[in-house]
């Protein structure tokens, strides 16, 4: 291997941390932004009687179903929807569309930045500061950029960006892709761009994994013009995706799941609110932009010391220095109803306190809290 290729072996390992290497078992998990440790009765429910259709392969009929519902959910036409194994499927399929230069809005999450560069796609990052509140500024996006991606609500920064400056990137030849994995976390959708056919070149994924508990699973689906959709999936084998997959899109799909998936989206803004109040009481803890996901970017002195005392009390919490353009002080935490969260602020105080006191003594009383 050359040097060149051992730092990016390196790098890219980094780039490819995720929550569930920090949660290891045992710890209470705010590490991983799932919503729940199963999904709901109901679905599992339906999986289960969807065991028996294992013994034939996945019909046409059922991928046609599946793709009208996400249709029918998203004012969109089928021919528009492809069902996929996850977002993390549509990342991957990326490199087919052949980008000459791809921008990658950071901080956000990695993965579509290591299937692009894997595949020998110059990427560009795009990195937006704290300062701006992490608000997309469209000017840092390279005007020769054909492909561009960006999460909507972002993780980690938890920024909801305005979808009218989402619509301002699309561009003649160029794929917009937007990471809606957090999407249906946030009541309304005020900003989502799923059911906009009328923007050039606009792919949204959405994801199955966050509020269903279905990380297990694999189910996402990709919503755009049918000629990219067909670029984008050309090189598919026959079969792409399962039957329980396609079970479990066109059963979250349906208006009842729906319902369901408003009700927890106010509950996790709810229990978000809670957060972000007993967080603003900790000493040295600084919020990081204004939250609109189910997690939150926090900022702290000495990240990993106070992430490794947190372990000691058995809570686990997302390192965030993997994400470019973060430093070993951020770490990112899931909302969790408050008799969960409340034993992690608790910790988060006693932890701060302590660290401040040892790196300055008096600064935690002194802090900046932000919300
Ligand atoms: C922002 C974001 N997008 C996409 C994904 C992947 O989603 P899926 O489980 O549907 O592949 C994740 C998973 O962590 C994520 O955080």
């Amino acid at each position: 291997m050359t040097s060149h290729e051992t730092g990016y072996a390196a790098e890219r390992a980094v780039l490819r941390h995720h929550g569930d290497v920090d949660a290891t078992p045992g710890l209470v998990d705010f590490a991983v932004n799932v919503r729940a440790d199963r999904p709901p009765r109901w679905l599992r429910d339906r999986l289960a009687a969807a065991l028996d259709a294992l013994g034939s392969y996945p019909s046409a009929e059922l991928d046609a179903r599946a793709r009208q519902a996400v249709a029918d959910r998203h004012h969109r036409h089928p021919d528009h929807v492809v069902i996929l194994n996850g977002a993390a499927e549509g990342f991957a399929l990326l490199p087919v569309l052949r980008p000459r230069l791809a921008a990658v809005v950071h901080p956000g999450f990695t993965e579509p930045e290591v299937a692009l560069a894997d595949a020998g796609v110059p990427v560009h990052r795009v990195l937006l500061a704290a300062e701006d509140g992490y608000a997309l500024r469209p000017e840092l996006v390279p005007a020769d950029a054909d492909l561009v991606v960006i999460g909507n609500p972002t993780n980690p920064t938890s920024v909801l960006h305005p979808a009218e400056v989402l619509r301002g990137l699309a561009r003649p030849g160029r794929v917009l892709v937007v990471d809606e994995a957090f999407a249906d976390a946030v009541p309304g959708e005020p900003e989502s761009l799923a059911a906009a056919a009328d923007v050039p070149g606009l792919l949204v994924l959405r994801s199955l994994t966050k509020t269903w508990a279905l990380p297990g699973l694999r189910a996402g689906y990709a919503l755009g013009d049918p000629a990219l959709l067909a670029r984008l999936t050309r090189h598919r084998p026959p079969w792409p995706v399962g039957t329980l997959t396609l079970e479990a899109v066109l059963a979250c799909s349906q208006p009842a799941a729906l319902a369901h998936a408003a009700e927890l989206a106010d509950q996790a803004v709810a229990h978000r609110a809670e957060l972000l109040a007993a967080l603003a009481t900790v000493p040295g803890l600084r919020v990081e932009a204004a939250p609109r996901g189910p997690f939150v970017l926090l900022r702290v002195p000495d990240g990993e010391l106070v992430r490794a005392e947190l372990r000691r009390r058995g809570m686990a919490v997302r390192r965030a220095d993997t994400f470019p353009g973060l430093t070993r002080d951020h770490l990112r935490v899931a909302v969790r109803p408050p008799e969960v969260a409340g034993p992690l602020v608790a910790a988060l105080a006693e932890v701060c306190a302590e660290v401040c006191a040892q790196l300055r003594p008096g600064v935690a009383a002194r802090v900046e809290v932000r919300g």
